[in-house]
């Protein structure tokens, strides 16, 4: 059977940045997003006797599919038909709404569309905690593309905190660079312990997760974006110092992070492996926002469900 699932990419407020268990994919630490309405991943999975090997097709491309990618797709696969018992090749073909590999989590919204197409073209029915585990062992922030609105993962599964309608807010993606980076996020998590920022990182956590989630549940919109562009830089600064060091950004990245840092809008940023910005606000003030940015490529996004089947 022909089976097609969308699923969208997310923005993390608290970043998943180093994995106490690489194979399994279990973070270090627990990570909160929201899913993006216009940042998609749509997928169409089919297995086939016919067929002796799998076959991979990324449309509506900016940079096409390394082998590496494909071999990390059929990984997935492989995992899916073991949970179903079944021995079987599949034909994939997947496009994105959004430039790959540039900060704009492709492989969250592509292993969760992924994983939700391929376990209903097998018959499997699992839980919503059964996909969510079974897509992080493709990507781990795949597993937070799975449940409603504003997700959190915490150890081996992710769940919804509150639904999409939550609390209407914006993330305006600047797109300031699409060409794909030097060293993937998969890539940069083996090495995270070489950062002496590491260690500190892990142990300011609790408390900044707890103020989070607070200013989460009482819209407080002024903490909420002090404290997630805090662990933005708090993770950049992981980033820079491990060894060797990441740089995501660009010059265009730090111009719009400085900007924004001068607080004349009422908005935050944060910036994930790649270097556009992701600037967050609140309903009412998109167009103000927007407005700044009319000469730029922006993405204008809502908080959004998550996977599921079209
Ligand atoms: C910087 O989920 O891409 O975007 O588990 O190896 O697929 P893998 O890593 P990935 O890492 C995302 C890291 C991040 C922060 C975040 O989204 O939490």
């Amino acid at each position: 059977m022909r089976i097609t699932a969308v699923a969208p990419a997310n923005i993390a407020f608290i970043k998943y940045w180093g994995r106490r268990d690489a194979k399994l994919r279990i973070p270090y630490n627990p990570s909160i997003s929201m899913n993006l309405s216009d940042c998609t991943t749509t997928t169409t999975v089919e297995f086939s006797d016919a067929l002796s090997t799998t076959k991979v097709t990324l449309q509506r491309e900016f940079g096409g599919f390394v082998d590496k990618e494909t071999e990390r797709v059929i990984q997935q696969l492989d995992r899916i038909c073991q949970k179903a018992g079944i021995q079987k090749k599949a034909e994939v073909v997947t496009s994105n709404s959004f430039p790959k590999s540039s900060g704009i989590a492709s492989s969250a919204s592509g292993f969760a569309a992924l994983t939700v197409a391929a376990a209903a073209a097998l018959g499997l029915k699992l839980s919503e905690k059964e996909l969510t585990e079974l897509a992080r062992l493709g990507s781990g922030s795949a597993c937070r593309s799975i449940p409603d609105g504003f997700v959190k993962w915490d150890g081996e599964f992710a769940y919804s905190l509150y639904p999409h309608d939550y609390w209407d807010l914006r993330d305006i993606v600047v797109i300031v660079g699409s060409t794909g980076k030097d060293v993937s996020s998969s890539d940069g998590h083996d090495t995270v312990e070489t950062s002496p920022l590491f260690k500190k990182r892990l142990a300011d956590l609790p408390r900044r997760i707890q103020r989070l989630e607070t200013a989460l549940q009482e819209k407080n919109f002024k903490v909420f974006g002090e404290t997630l562009e805090e662990d933005c830089l708090d993770m950049h600064h992981v980033m820079q110092t491990q060894s060797p060091p990441l740089y995501y950004w660009n010059a265009e990245t730090v111009k719009i992070m400085e900007f924004i840092k001068k607080r004349t809008v009422p908005a935050y940023f944060t910036i994930d492996a790649g270097p556009n910005v992701h600037v967050i606000c609140e309903g009412k003030d998109e167009e103000k926002i927007t407005k700044l940015f009319k000469n730029k490529n922006i993405i204008v996004n809502r908080p959004a469900k998550g996977a599921h089947l079209v």
